[in-house]
């Protein structure tokens, strides 16, 4: 059965306080609509229609980036849930299909429960709700429910004191056959506390119809929506929790799971040892048997298997890191191919460049790609040893197994097996620090 998603996303979000759309805030560094596109995207829909209205010039732009399949349109008035749907209805012209409501504000649908939901479709029902028991039903819509049908949904501000006590709730997910869903959509009137559109009428438009309705029950958790900074918080930590417990599962040990902030997107091998308070940002995939230490901080890059990273390293968009690679203490990587075995292990920046394998990087190393204006590369070949304290001019080359000399500034190419030094030369005066130390004394004492 070919499926549509309409993506409610037109909302203001005005508990958020924010100028940014509700849909457009992050959880895991992924717009709150990524995760409502993601997770109706495991049913591999045919078409995406998502319905923008507040800030809908910044949502559309989000959707293309996110979905470039996607269609959106636009509600210019927020006139009910009914109403933002029925926008849909053009762009949805030719399609014959189930059509599936989410809701851009709500990120944690699990595939488990669409199916589900799918599965109450197949067997007959016409509409299909997702509902949940509520530990405070507060404002969400009632379900009426009797000998297993769903007869009708109440909003809170409808119900009466008996309604109010049932704790079987909408979470306003709703799947139907697309042309069943407009034809009783059409019906809607707005004659109830709110004057909205209430998409919930359409349970009892539908019975009335003699049509079957019916409620798939998911767990609260999955049904969070976000209408709060306080709900984006506790959004994240649900995102980290089952983050956590997937990275477990999949074969990672956590020391401290809880310190460990995963990106919607971070991919984690077999055998990695993550330890506490590491952070990911978006784009990081660490493979098998790597090790990344306490206190990291890794965004847009590549550790390869046997890597070890940290403690307190910094890999920046652009570190890609071949295997057995060891970046240690107080170390940033930015854009830069770091080659199989090469060890960058203390105090150093390394940006724009391209080190080669077995490289030994001496403390307190320095690629000076920036000029004020341009970026320059460097390129470090095979086996070359960086002395400590080299600050590397960039554009500049050291060959294979050259090496530079500990506190060199080097603005020349060095070719292979080349030492370079540029620095100035020591000179040593035998007997000379007793006596400036005698003389320092005696100038204090004439004071
Ligand atoms: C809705 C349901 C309620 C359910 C609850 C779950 C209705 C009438 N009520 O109530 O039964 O328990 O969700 O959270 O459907 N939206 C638009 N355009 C509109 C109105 C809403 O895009 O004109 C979007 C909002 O951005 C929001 C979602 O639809 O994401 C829900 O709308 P909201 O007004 O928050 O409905 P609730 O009162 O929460
Ligand atoms: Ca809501």
């Amino acid at each position: 059965m070919p499926i549509a998603l309409i993506v409610l996303a037109a909302g203001q979000g005005s508990r958020m306080q924010s100028d940014l759309p509700k849909v457009l805030h992050r959880v895991a560094h992924a717009p709150l609509l990524a995760h409502a596109l993601r997770a109706g995207g495991v049913l591999q829909p045919d078409r995406v229609v998502v319905v923008a209205g507040h800030g809908g010039e910044a949502v559309e732009a989000a959707t293309r980036a996110l979905d470039p399949e996607a269609v959106v349109v636009r509600q210019a008035e927020q006139r009910g849930t009914a109403h933002a749907v029925a926008q849909a209805s053009a762009a949805l012209e030719d399609f014959s299909g189930d059509a599936i409501i989410l809701y851009g504000d709500t990120p944690f649908i699990r595939p488990e429960t669409l199916d589900a939901m799918l599965a109450a479709r197949a067997e007959g029902a016409d509409v299909v709700v997702l509902g949940f028991e509520a530990a405070d039903p507060g404002r969400y819509g009632r379900l009426i429910v009797q000998d297993d049908r769903l007869e009708r949904i109440v909003e809170a501000k409808d119900a009466t004191p008996e309604e109010l006590a049932i704790r079987l709730c909408n979470s306003g997910v709703i799947a139907a056959d697309k042309h069943l869903l407009f034809e009783l959509i059409e019906q809607v009137g707005a004659d109830n506390a709110a004057g909205e559109h209430y998409l919930t009428d359409i349970v009892a438009l539908a019975r009335a119809a003699r049509r079957a309705a019916r409620v798939v029950i998911c767990p609260e958790a999955e049904t969070l929506g976000v209408n709060t900074r306080a709900d984006l918080a506790r959004a994240e930590a649900a995102f980290q929790d089952r983050a956590r417990l997937d990275a477990m599962a999949t074969g990672a040990t956590l020391t401290a799971p809880e310190t460990v902030f995963f990106a919607h997107d971070t991919v984690i091998g077999r055998d990695v040892a993550i330890e506490p308070n590491v952070v990911f940002g978006p784009g990081v995939t660490v493979e098998t048997g790597a090790t990344i230490r306490a206190f990291s901080h890794l965004e847009g890059c590549h550790v390869s298997a046997d890597c070890v990273v940290g403690p307190y390293a910094r890999l920046r968009p652009g570190a890609e890191l071949d295997r057995g690679v060891k970046i240690g203490n107080f170390v940033e990587v930015k854009a830069a191919q770091i080659h199989e075995g090469a060890k960058i292990n203390h105090l150093t920046y390394i940006g724009d460049a391209e080190i080669g394998a077995r490289v030994n990087v001496g403390a307190g190393t320095v690629t000076c790609n920036y000029d004020g204006v341009a970026k320059h590369r460097t390129t470090i070949g095979a086996d070359a040893f960086i002395g400590s304290d080299t600050m590397l001019v960039a554009p500049v080359t050291i060959g294979a197994g050259a090496m530079t000399g500990s506190g060199s500034v080097v603005t020349d190419d060095v070719p292979d097996g080349a030492l370079a030094m540029g620095r100035a030369r020591q000179e040593t005066k035998p007997g000379y620090a007793e006596r400036l130390q005698q003389a320092f004394r005696a100038r204090k004492e004439t004071r």
